[in-house]
């Protein structure tokens, strides 16, 4: 059995992630989407609230599961018993980050390999911090998330 864990922050889920996420659960048997607990970085949402979100929108895929980490990926992935760590990959501009992301997870432990898939074009502009301006000075978010969760992310910006 082939599972693969998407590592991420996910401050919020963007229509980005949920393309890879559709993607990735067609080529591996069981995908892991992994919330990075980052103790260092205080996000717009906490991690539970980020992984309640990406419940909500992947709820309809059978093989998807939503989880958090904290530490290093690679004993995530080894509690797991995962072997393929999925990347979207946005720009060139993203490529020097991974590769050395990628490298150093494969120096961690070999068994490990990163795919990437590259985004889907129409979201290649996309992040979660672009998502959280645009919503801070009132933009429109619909089309950079999934419809589900614009109330969500509406109403954390405001402070509600
Ligand atoms: O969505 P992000 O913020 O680009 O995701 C980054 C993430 C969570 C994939 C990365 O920070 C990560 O894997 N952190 C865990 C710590 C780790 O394993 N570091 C070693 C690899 S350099």
């Amino acid at each position: 059995m082939k599972i693969a864990v998407y590592p991420g922050s996910f401050d919020p889920i963007t229509n980005g992630h949920l393309d890879i996420i559709e993607r990735g659960a067609k080529v591996f048997d069981e995908l892991i989407v992994a919330v990075l607990v980052n103790v260092e970085k205080k996000g717009l949402f906490n991690v539970d609230e980020r992984v309640k979100l990406i419940e909500k929108v992947t709820k309809n895929y059978k093989n998807v599961k939503v989880e958090s980490f904290n530490g290093l990926l690679i004993d995530f992935m080894k509690e797991k018993n995962a072997n393929v760590i999925l990347k979207g990959l946005r720009a060139v501009s993203d490529f020097e980050y991974e590769f050395q992301m990628a490298l150093m997870n494969n120096k961690l432990d070999p068994e490990v390999e990163t795919v990437f898939m590259m985004t889907n074009a129409q979201y290649s502009y996309l992040s979660s911090s672009a998502v959280k301006q645009v919503a801070k000075f009132g933009g429109c978010i619909k089309e950079l998330v999934p419809d589900e969760i614009i109330p969500d992310v509406i109403k954390k910006i405001k402070g509600e």
